[in-house]
């Protein structure tokens, strides 16, 4: 029979030597996690060994697979791979019943949906509009203290983009009335013949 103090109760337990830490825990009341039942694919019978870990056999192939090679670092241990024989020390607080019972319990079917909220129409619209104030006032708020102007210019007006429906409009014509006498010389000198052009030049 080995000494084992566990922590943080201090409770000191007679293990046998020829049963790894979760049997012989669970054989005396105490709670330890275990996903797998014991064959080392789970990793929730964590435990910490605080002292004494000469005593204690050393890591199996499996354990590693699930844990590494950072005992010396992380002081951690599978219960269900590690047997002892001497005193050692373990530290289970992370092994706490009542908790995984009530984290079980939240997780099941028959609660799912039961904490979801389910907002009404009236208090959607109201929670909306309280939102699109709160941006309008932010968005006052970074006008009045813009100081980079360019970038104001160039700020996208989302109300007016969907007014246009995608497209820009067509510029209307300009009444001949309206063209400066530059413009006009320019559209007499496009209307005229390519040969003529020519000659003017020669
Ligand atoms: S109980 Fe699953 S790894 Fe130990």
């Amino acid at each position: 029979m080995s000494k084992v103090i566990l922590l943080p109760s201090k409770e000191v337990l007679d293990i046998p030597e020829d049963k790894n830490l979760l049997e012989a825990l669970r054989e005396k009341g105490i709670y330890i996690r275990s996903g797998c039942g014991g064959f080392a694919s789970c990793s929730d019978c964590k435990i910490k060994v605080t002292s004494g870990e000469d005593a204690t056999t050393p890591p199996t192939f499996e354990e590693i697979q699930l844990l590494g090679t950072v005992f010396h670092i992380t002081k951690e241990r599978l219960a269900c791979q590690t047997k002892v024989f001497g005193d050692v020390t373990i530290d289970i607080s992370g092994h706490d019943q009542k908790r995984d019972e009530e984290t079980r319990s939240n997780k099941s079917p028959r609660n799912f949906g039961k904490k979801t909220k389910v907002r009404k129409r009236d208090e959607v619209v109201e929670i909306e509009k309280e939102r699109k104030e709160q941006r309008d006032a932010k968005d006052a708020e970074v006008d009045g203290d813009w100081t980079r102007h360019w970038e104001k210019d160039q700020k996208p007006d989302w109300d007016k983009r969907k007014k246009l429906d995608g497209g820009k409009r067509p510029r209307p014509f300009k009444d001949a009335e309206e063209l400066s006498e530059a413009e006009k010389k320019d559209e007499a000198d496009e209307a005229k013949p390519d040969n003529e052009n020519k000659n003017e030049s020669d």
